[in-house]
């Protein structure tokens, strides 16, 4: 079976489906074999992988019902990690991935961070005892004090926050919105560093 990285966030426009494109695809340049599972009924990530084309990794749409038997597919496939792109204010969807994910990650801007948002999937890992961390995105510069606050936030949820957090670059931005990642745009940019410490600091807590 693959390893299972589930995205997930009540908030709509938090970073899901940058983070999940991100990650898969600095995997794939590691030589992991990985593929995006997209339950979102926009596609957003599906559309990102049709720009691309033929370059990995490959995304697949799923409803999440079916979530099971893709990810079972993909690991006949010999697929070794899989990313699961969900959307927003959808409940099933979000508890369907959590179910079957070895790590899930909560991408959160700090700005409007909103606690009433983490409160349901706080309870729902908190539950199943699934891993999981609050990412911090879109971080202005110098907001140090809005980290901690974030991260605290957090703690009284019972939930851990990522040491890695995304700023708010339009590397991020400007390569999605042509099916691309941060590191083909800038591969020393400041965005593309943040994605490699990320995967860095998944592949550990995955291991
Ligand atoms: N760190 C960042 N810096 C700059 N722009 C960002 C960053 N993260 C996300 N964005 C931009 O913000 C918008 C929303 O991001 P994204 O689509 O990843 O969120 P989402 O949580 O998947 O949204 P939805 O809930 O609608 O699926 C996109 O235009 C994306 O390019
Ligand atoms: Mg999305």
């Amino acid at each position: 079976m693959p390893k299972i990285v589930a995205i997930v966030s009540q908030k709509g426009g938090s970073g899901k489906t940058t983070l999940a494109l991100h990650l898969a695809t600095c995997a794939a340049y590691a030589k992991q074999d990985t593929c995006v599972i997209d339950t979102d009924p926009q596609a957003t990530a599906a559309a990102w992988g049709d720009w691309r084309g033929d370059f990995l990794p490959a995304v697949v749409t799923s409803p999440p019902a079916r979530l099971a038997r893709t990810i079972e597919n993909a690991g006949k496939q010999g697929i070794g990690l899989v990313v699961i792109d969900t959307p927003p204010h959808a409940e099933a969807a979000m508890r369907e991935a959590i179910k079957v994910a070895d790590l899930v990650l909560i991408p959160t801007r700090p700005r409007a961070f909103d606690l009433h948002a983490l409160e349901g999937i706080a309870d729902l890992v908190n539950f199943t005892g699934t891993p999981a961390h609050v990412v911090l995105n879109g971080v202005p510069a110098n907001a140090t004090r809005m980290v901690e606050d974030a991260k605290a936030a957090a703690k009284e949820l019972g939930l851990e926050t990522c040491p890695v957090t995304f700023g708010d670059r339009a590397d991020f931005h400007r390569s999605s919105a042509r099916g691309e990642v941060a590191s083909e745009i800038d591969d020393n940019g400041k965005a593309a560093g943040e994605v490699k410490a990320m995967w860095k600091w998944v592949k550990k807590a995955l291991a």
